[in-house]
């Protein structure tokens, strides 16, 4: 299948980027040398947990700042020392749903340029014989769903996950979902795209395959284990 994807240059202040264009759906590879060199010391059997947490979080920071550019705002006015100057401020509640375990290494910078986003844990992990995902943790409300939600998790492999979470969140009733995955395989961003076509997605690298047990090659491992330095040699 041919995932329509979008390249997501980093477009400079003032111009829109592709990802800014407008609010569809699709699956938006943000592309830019930073990004690239992170992701290379993730990919690196040889670096430490700590590096490869500090490349999440910076990678994290960097896709936010693309995902999050057509974000709404409504005018405000402040005063500044001298006179008052025109703003904005943003609208609508701002959801993260963080997929346990490894999506909470993504969760702290993002906080940090959001830091009014409220923090929906949703608990799933991938049975190792079957590849589904089985849900064990969240807490939504039975209302009040929040505006947006922004789905965090660093890997996107069959696409299971991600989608059982986008549907988690739409049965509560959030307006629009966003996925930021550090590195997907082709065929997972595939089968979520097919499934939520209204969902943007956005990744850092696509890989193009995955393996016999469903682990994307040539990938970076587990993120998870990486993160909280778990790896079981
Ligand atoms: C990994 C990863 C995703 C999922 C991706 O989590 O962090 O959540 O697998 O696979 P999928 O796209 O095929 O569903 P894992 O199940 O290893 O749980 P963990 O983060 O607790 O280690």
């Amino acid at each position: 299948m041919t995932i329509p994807q979008r390249s997501s240059d980093h477009a400079g202040p003032g111009r829109p980027s592709t990802a800014a264009a407008g609010s569809s759906g699709g699956i938006f590879e943000v592309r830019h040398p930073l990004i690239e060199r992170h992701l290379t010391r993730m990919r690196d059997v040889g670096t430490a947990p700590t590096d490869f947490r500090h490349s999440v979080r910076r990678l994290a920071a960097l896709m936010a700042y693309e995902a999050t550019k057509d974000l709404p705002t409504e005018a405000v006015e402040v005063q500044t020392p001298l006179a008052t100057a025109a703003g904005v401020k943003l609208r609508g509640r701002i959801g993260l749903a963080p997929i346990l375990r490894a999506g909470l290494g993504m969760v702290d910078p993002i906080l940090d340029l959001l830091p009014m986003a409220e923090v929906w844990h949703l608990g799933l992990y991938r049975d190792e014989d079957t590849a589904e995902p089985v849900r064990y943790y969240d807490k939504l409300p039975a209302h009040s769903p929040v505006d947006v939600a922004l789905v965090l998790d660093p890997m996107l492999a069959t696409g299971g996950s991600v989608s059982a979470a986008l549907a988690t969140l739409r049965e509560w009733g959030v307006g629009r979902l966003k996925v930021l995955s550090l590195i997907a395989s082709r065929q997972g961003l595939a089968a979520v795209a097919t499934e939520f076509p209204a969902v943007q997605i956005y990744v850092c690298q696509i890989d193009p395959e995955l393996d016999s047990r469903k682990f994307i090659v040539p990938g970076l491992g587990d993120a998870g284990d990486r993160i909280f330095n778990t790896v079981v040699s």
